[in-house]
């Protein structure tokens, strides 16, 4: 049984604390999942399961998926959350194609969201145990006697770190490394970026990025319509790039804010659909699901890594290889990665070495590589960007007739996700 993505449709991606600040992830998802639909053409009652990406959880309402579905579907259709870091909504599409395939579902709307404007600040350990340790007291004195252990530390606000548990490296540490190990130079970095950018304001000045973009409307009034991405800089220069401080290595470093994705805001949603039922519907496909690899390696070594291990084994389980790829979209958390990746991939001795295989992997040409621009440009909504890439590369396929496309990201834990798609 073949998958088929039918519609999708991302909200703007937007600077976290700007213009979505009062919405929440969940807020910014119904925007996502009633417009996929919309555009789908089905309606809500068709739809057999949720599947919903997010990163960063809300404590209050951990299954994002089903309070969105809440909204916006009827009651009887099952959600489920999904997390696997900056690749969750491909993981999210990708257990609706699962779920497809086994016969499980016919209609599946997949996706994610994230808002970066609504974390979820907690407070210390100590502090924690002493609340729990004053809730259980029995009299005044009792619930008053925890707290002679407080120290002012204590109060301090704990915030979620972008940061790998088991190293505490952060991503943008990581990145910096990576930019090392592999001898990434600050202007190919900046370069990258800057095509991330020219990339994104032309397809935004054409009408392909804003056909995507369902509109919000924000609060506190709802009359404010956000139409447009807020990121993009159309009039960023090598110049500009190349005066900006390292972020991550204050003295040596070459990671910057204009080579790394910014912290962002959004939502996006795609709708899913089982070839047969597709055609039952009389509904015209974007493309399908073809095959799709997720893999792991060692955070401590090279963390960003993924795709490079991933996109071999994706294009092995669609019976293709590199050269039958006409356009790739490879999510951008930095530039360090992204070259590092294609690095690994036009590699013969990163395939040897890493991959037991006897050539390079390879990669398309940089022309046919994030045509519409990336996440350095366009933001990263940790749980969104999967989503968006999936729908940006289909269009594109669309649009210039190319029959086999591949999506890569990398993701948190030093996973890799990889996804080939095919038009007919
Ligand atoms: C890198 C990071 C720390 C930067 O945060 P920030 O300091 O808030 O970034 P800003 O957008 O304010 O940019 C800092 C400065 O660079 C400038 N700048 C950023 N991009 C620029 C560009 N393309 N051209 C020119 N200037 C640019 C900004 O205008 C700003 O200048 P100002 O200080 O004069 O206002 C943050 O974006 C981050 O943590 N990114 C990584 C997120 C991550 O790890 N994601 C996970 C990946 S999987």
């Amino acid at each position: 049984m073949k998958t088929a993505i039918v519609a999708g449709c991302r909200t703007p991606f937007v600077r976290s604390g700007t213009v979505f600040v009062d919405l929440t992830a969940i807020e910014l998802g119904k925007v996502a999942v009633r417009e996929a639909l919309a555009r789908s053409g089905l309606r809500g009652e068709d739809v057999d399961q949720l599947v919903y990406g997010t990163v960063v959880h809300d404590t209050q309402a951990p299954n994002i998926a089903r309070e969105v579905g809440l909204a916006e579907l009827p009651k009887t259709v099952p959600a489920v959350t999904v997390s696997r870091a900056c690749s969750s909504s491909n993981q999210a599409i990708a257990d609706g194609t699962a779920l497809i395939e086994l016969g499980q579902a016919d209609v599946v709307v997949a996706g994610g969201a994230e808002s970066l404007s609504h974390v979820p600040i907690t407070v210390s350990d100590r502090l924690a145990k002493m609340l729990v340790e004053a809730s259980r007291g029995r009299t005044l004195g009792a619930r008053l006697a925890p707290f002679r252990r407080l120290r002012p530390k204590d109060l301090v606000p704990v915030t979620p770190a972008i940061a790998e548990y088991s190293t505490g490296e952060t991503m943008g540490e990581a990145a910096e490394r990576m930019a090392k190990e592999n001898e990434i130079s600050r202007e190919h970095q900046d370069a990258w970026a800057l095509r991330s950018h020219r990339l994104a304001a032309a397809a935004t000045a054409d009408g392909r990025i804003p056909a995507e973009v369902a509109p919000v409307y924000a609060p506190p009034d709802f009359e404010t319509v956000v139409e447009h991405d807020n990121l993009i800089r159309t009039d960023t220069t090598l110049e500009a790039l190349a005066k900006l401080r390292p972020v991550f290595d204050r003295k040596y470093g070459s990671v910057t804010a204009g080579n790394s994705s910014p912290l962002t805001d959004g939502a996006s949603a795609v709708v899913l659909m089982s070839e047969e039922r597709m055609h039952a519907e009389g509904i015209e496909p974007l493309g399908f699901v073809r095959s799709w690899a997720v893999t792991a390696l060692d955070p401590r070594g090279q963390l960003l890594q993924g795709p490079a291990y991933a996109a071999p084994i994706a294009l092995d389980r669609a019976g293709l290889s590199m050269k039958d790829i006409g356009l790739m979209e490879m999510h951008e958390a930095f530039s360090a990665q992204v070259l590092s990746n294609l690095q690994a991939l036009s590699s013969r001795d990163f395939a040897q070495r890493e991959l037991g295989r006897a050539e390079a992997v390879g990669h398309p040409d940089p022309e046919r590589i994030n045509v519409m621009g990336g996440s350095i440009a366009i933001g990263h909504p940790f749980g969104a960007t999967g989503a968006r890439i999936t729908l940006t590369l289909l269009n594109e396929m669309g649009r210039r007739d190319v029959q086999f496309g591949l999506l890569t990201v990398c993701a948190a834990g030093g996973m890799g996700f990889a996804m080939v798609l095919e038009r007919r």
